[in-house]
């Protein structure tokens, strides 16, 4: 399979960082995804939680449908048996769609589908198809999926508790699968998601990878130009 447009984009934008939109002021999203446009992001994070995959319910197509950007869509689904369900993401405008393993049965199947999909803001596109693990998922599940993939990303909390604390073993976690892309010669986006602040985002990094995602560290309720300025200065991104 071709290597999507999309992928691309994001090795050149790299490192940087995808700002969760989830946690902005929802009431004025279109300001605040204007923010995040005028200082130089190149990623929104969608994180989608259904309440079954995890406590949290957030949102869904509409929303993501909702978001005229020219950032690219990075789609976060912590849903149950996203099979079925990936399809209206992409065709909602997912420029990245990230599943999990814990999630269905079928993981596979799934990274299968995606490929298939037609990128809806840009056929060149395509669509980067990424896996995530929770933090106590074993790094081996990766192996059988390493050539279905473009993304791998390393949850660095329990998703859907709100207010927790990076888990220090995903620093380690970060380096094994560093290792594991390196050994599959292939193009593999690493990203790091969760509990990523202005106080440890230096050292996170420092890891080597290539996508930081951040919410309430940009969206604080204060200042959210000046976070995300920080933050993507941080690790480099483009501004
Ligand atoms: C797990 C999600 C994260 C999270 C953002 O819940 O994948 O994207 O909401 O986490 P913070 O707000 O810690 O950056
Ligand atoms: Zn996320």
């Amino acid at each position: 399979m071709p290597k999507p447009q999309g992928l691309e984009l994001l090795r050149a934008a790299a490192p940087t960082v995808s700002i969760g939109v989830v946690t902005a002021n929802l009431l004025a999203l279109g300001a605040e995804i204007q923010l995040l446009e005028r200082v130089g992001a190149k990623l929104a994070h969608v994180d989608v939680m259904d309440g079954c995959f995890c406590p949290m319910m957030t949102v869904g197509p509409p929303f993501l449908k909702a978001i005229k950007t020219s950032l690219l869509k990075d789609v976060h689904l912590m849903i149950q048996e996203p099979l079925e369900k990936v399809a209206e993401y992409v065709a909602a405008g997912a420029d990245m769609v990230t599943v999990h393993p814990e999630s269905c049965s079928q993981i596979h199947r799934v990274l299968q589908k995606l490929g298939q999909l037609a990128n809806a803001n840009d056929p060149a596109r395509g669509v980067v198809r990424g896996i995530a693990l929770n933090p106590s998922t074993p790094i081996e599940v990766l192996d059988p999926l390493m050539d279905e993939l473009e993304l791998i990303s390393l949850i660095a909390i329990n998703p859907g508790w709100g207010g927790q604390k990076y888990i220090s073993a995903t620093t380690a976690r970060i380096a094994r699968v560093k290792r594991l892309i390196a050994d599959s010669g292939k193009d593999i986006i690493l990203c790091a998601d969760g509990g990523i602040t202005k106080e440890n985002i230096a050292a996170v990094a420092a890891t080597g990878v290539d996508l930081i995602v951040a919410g309430s560290a940009v969206f604080d309720g204060k200042t959210p130009e000046a976070n995300a300025r920080f933050m993507l200065e941080a690790v480099g991104g483009k501004l």
